[in-house]
């Protein structure tokens, strides 16, 4: 703590407030003296003033007492010390004081030396609880970063930047395709915050219409709409004190957009059918997969908006750009199974390594947990094999469509479609029928019986047949 410490003087008697207030300043202190406990407990609960290192007060004081100023005191921040002035004797009063959280008490007439030494044991205390929340925060900013797996540099510079602009109120717009980790990475920025003990309230714009998502968002008043039957608070209320987490912000309507920027720009909003305006602390982290500033681009998301979100980006490059991140990824994901107790294998094939690299997951992290998922659950020993690893058909491409980009095969007739399933099954399989059958989740003379009726031929098949295709005719 190298700024100079913060103390808040609270003394009715005008020559022994001066006498400390000078006092305390020979020591390099920043002093604030004050004549009531009125005026103290205000200054204490005033958002414009940092809280105190130390608060010094007298306990007899016209209007609010020296008990009033210690609970103020102690409510703005519990680290604060509180050292109360009681009259000579009076030893209850004292005893009351170290009870509502005082951290000491001198008696008058006042001793200034005596009353410097124990202020100074006060600040150190003040000091010691501060380094404890500092590490407080910093552990669980590793805890959570801990579950953010990879050693890619760009998830890395990802994971620092979340954690460096955790410490701000900065709104931060979080982008990376579906499956990425956008939301893990909101969790990171909330739990590394000074508001981790506050609320993490999420809201995803796509999932409702309009007027139900701004309902949602800034609640309602009672009778604001039919079925609107009672008071609802919204989210951003309910994230006043912590963050809120806004998903799928490319989605929102133009309505909505406009209150939304209202919001970020004054702080204000009112509930739906409501005269009140209500004020929100909310710290913003939005996510999109969406390029937001191409939606502005073709008019369809506000420029103003857009520049009031993204005032500090996160991007989550895809996994096929940071492929060093997929064989960490996936062992986290089986051991993290294995601490379900579900499967026993505890690790994969060569081969099976080499299939998840040849693909493409085009739904990022998302669909490699669930592929690993469901190997853990076919896998029969202790490693994870080629043939448990099912994979979706899509075609290894880069730069793919994110969300819709689930149906692999479109237009065409349905044998079309099938023969090119089949066929992309057997390319990413070698042509190893046992594999490809694995991989379209159908036995192998079904395959086997498609093959032929879909007219598909490879000349390994000749060649290889006992070992290989061994189905082949059969
Ligand atoms: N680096 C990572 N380490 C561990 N797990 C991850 C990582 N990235 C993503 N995940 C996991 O992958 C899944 C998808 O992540 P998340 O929900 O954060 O993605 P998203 O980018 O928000 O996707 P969408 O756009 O579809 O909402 C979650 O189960 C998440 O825990
Ligand atoms: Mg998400």
């Amino acid at each position: 703590m190298s700024d100079p410490r913060r103390v808040l003087v609270v003394e009715d008697d005008d020559a022994l407030r001066r006498g400390v207030v000078l006092a305390l300043r020979d020591r390099d202190l920043n002093v604030d003296p004050v004549a009531t406990g009125d005026a103290a407990v205000a200054r204490i609960g005033d958002p414009a003033v940092e809280p105190y290192d130390l608060v010094l007060t007298d306990l007899r004081l016209p209007g609010a007492d020296g008990i009033a100023v210690l609970r103020a005191a102690r409510a703005r921040d519990d680290r604060t010390s509180v050292v109360v002035i009681t009259a000579y004797g009076s030893v209850e009063s004292a005893v009351e004081a170290m009870r509502t959280g005082a951290f000491d008490f001198v008696e008058k007439p006042l001793d200034l030396e005596q009353l410097e030494l124990r202020i100074a044991r006060a600040l150190d205390h003040r000091a010691l609880l501060g380094e404890v929340s500092a590490l407080r925060a910093e552990r669980a900013a590793r805890r959570a970063s801990d579950e953010i797996v990879g050693e890619s540099r760009a998830l890395r510079a990802a994971t620092d930047l979340a954690r460096r602009v955790a410490a701000t109120r900065s709104t931060v717009l979080v982008t990376g395709e579906t499956g990425t980790g956008k939301e893990l990475v909101a969790g990171l920025i909330h739990r590394a915050s000074p508001r981790r003990s506050g609320p993490l309230v999420k809201v995803n714009c796509a999932a409702l219409p309009e007027p139900l998502l701004e309902s949602e968002l800034f609640g309602h008043e009672r009778g604001a709409f039919t079925g609107a039957d009672r008071r609802r608070v919204g989210r951003f209320e309910e994230a006043s004190g912590g963050t809120l987490f806004l998903d799928e912000v490319g989605d929102l309507s133009a309505a909505t957009q406009v209150k939304l920027l209202r919001v970020l720009q004054d702080q204000e909003f009112h509930r739906l059918g409501g005269s009140r305006m209500l004020r929100t602390d909310a710290r913003i982290v939005a996510a999109t997969h969406s390029d937001l500033a191409a939606a502005v681009r073709a008019g369809r998301f506000r420029e103003d908006l857009f520049f009031r979100l993204d005032v500090i980006r996160i991007h989550l490059p895809p996994l096929r750009e940071r492929p060093e991140d997929l064989v960490p990824l996936a062992h986290y994901f089986l051991h993290r199974l294995g601490d379900a107790s579900c499967g026993s294998a505890t690790g994969f094939s060569r081969r099976a390594i080499d299939r998840l690299r040849s693909h493409a997951w085009p739904g990022n992290i998302r669909e490699l947990r669930n592929v690993i998922e469901r190997a853990a659950l076919l896998a029969r020993g202790p490693r994870i094999g080629i043939e448990d690893v099912v994979l979706s058909h899509r075609p290894a491409q880069s730069g793919s469509a994110p969300s819709d980009a689930r149906c692999g095969v479109a237009g065409g007739t349905l044998a079309t479609a099938e023969r090119q399933l089949v066929l992309e099954a057997l390319q990413a399989c070698g042509f190893v029928q046992k594999e490809a059958a694995g991989q379209l989740g159908i036995s192998r003379r079904k395959l086997n019986y498609m093959i032929r009726r879909l007219g598909i031929t490879h000349p390994s098949w000749r060649r290889n047949r006992p070992s290989e295709g061994g189905s082949w005719g059969a």
